[in-house]
């Protein structure tokens, strides 16, 4: 295997099959469409059948999309020394890093993060009685110059399709519209940069191990290269997310899964990478504020038993923190567990 450094090979069992399998049931939402009731049950089908769906007719503006897409490629293609001088450190989370671990491997890729919200606070600690907080502040680089102001714009658009979003989702769930508003005051919502160069190994390694994500919903922007697998939940089989012009790629996070106490679960992902082609994405993590206690919605647990334990999301996240920034060789904690026992 060359000099590709260990840290990133997968074991066997997570290697990617070279045969692609795409996924064409994936479904495709058209938020424009004037049927408000069919929306909902297409977005109750999907959320339960994959945890998956694509929206088109969204409402973000392209010359909004158009513009953060041009300025990730810029700031990437920037030396490491210059893309260094934002680099996150052991306090704040925010800003350049290529050393990421999923499940303790390496990821092929290099991320840059902003919080779309500030202030924006996380516990300093995960131990349960310290109280102090640490304030999360963006990292800004120099260049290029639009930099700031474009991640600032496209945060308050996305952040306005993750709202109805999280409206449609509710009212799949019998909820009213606006159930879901107030946990997301004071949010921690923050949008990601990734970019996978191309990768010599691409056989053995992967741009992001399989994850669930944490949040909420994650609204993510993909170029035309493709490489985001889904974990098909019928048969558990990986299947490719093929690539749609200008469509948002929308995924139930953990939150949402305890929130509906289990109704919609949060589905395994990965990216698989290219050994030609360098790819871009960007994710827009929606997510409640660092204080808020994570348990299934007291409509649901009235009628049937609650499945998780309430947790505190700030402290969850730091805890994870703490195992994600080195190699612990520890399992990241889990909303699993919280479940409670049958
Ligand atoms: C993530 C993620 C998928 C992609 O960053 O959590 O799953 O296609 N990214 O980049
Ligand atoms: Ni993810």
């Amino acid at each position: 295997m060359g000099e590709v450094d260990p840290a990133f090979v997968q074991d066997a069992q997570h290697r990617p099959k070279l045969a692609v399998i795409e996924a064409e049931g994936i479904p495709l939402i058209d938020l424009s469409s004037a049927n408000a009731s069919n929306r909902v049950l297409q977005i109750a089908d999907a959320c339960k059948n994959w945890g998956f769906f694509q929206v088109v007719n969204h409402g973000v503006p392209s010359e909004s999309r158009r513009k953060i897409w041009d300025a990730a490629r810029k700031f990437f293609a920037l030396p490491v020394e210059e893309k260094r001088k934002v680099s996150r450190d052991e306090v704040n989370p925010l800003g350049y890093f290529d050393t990421e671990h999923t499940k303790n491997v390496r990821d092929w890729k290099e991320v840059f993060d902003f919080v779309v919200r500030t202030p924006a606070f996380i516990p300093a600690s995960d131990d349960p009685d310290d109280k102090e907080l640490i304030e999360l502040t963006n990292r800004w680089p120099q260049y290029p110059p639009e930099l700031r102001e474009v991640c600032e714009e496209y945060a308050r658009e996305t952040e306005k399709l993750a709202f109805k979003l999280m409206g449609l989702i509710s009212l799949s769930l019998g909820f009213p519209e606006n159930r879901f508003n107030l946990f997301f005051e004071e949010s921690t919502s923050s949008v990601r940069f990734n970019h996978y160069p191309p990768c010599p190994v691409p056989h053995l390694a992967l741009g992001v191990g399989h994850h669930k994500d944490f949040g909420a919903l994650t609204i993510l922007a993909q170029d035309d290269v493709g490489g985001l697998e889904v974990k098909r939940k019928t048969d558990g089989e990986w299947v490719r997310v093929k690539p749609t012009p200008d469509a948002y790629i929308i995924n139930v996070g953990d939150i949402i899964q305890v929130w509906s106490n289990d109704t919609y679960e949060s589905v395994e992902h990965r990216v698989i990478l290219n050994s030609e082609r360098e790819r871009f994405s960007i994710p827009f993590f929606f997510n409640p504020a660092h204080h808020l206690w994570v348990q299934p919605l007291e409509e649901l647990t009235k009628g049937e038993k609650p499945k998780y334990r309430a947790y505190n999301l700030g402290k969850f996240l730091a805890t994870r923190k703490r195992s994600n920034l080195k190699k612990l060789g520890v399992e990241n904690l889990q909303i699993s567990h919280f479940k409670v026992s049958e």
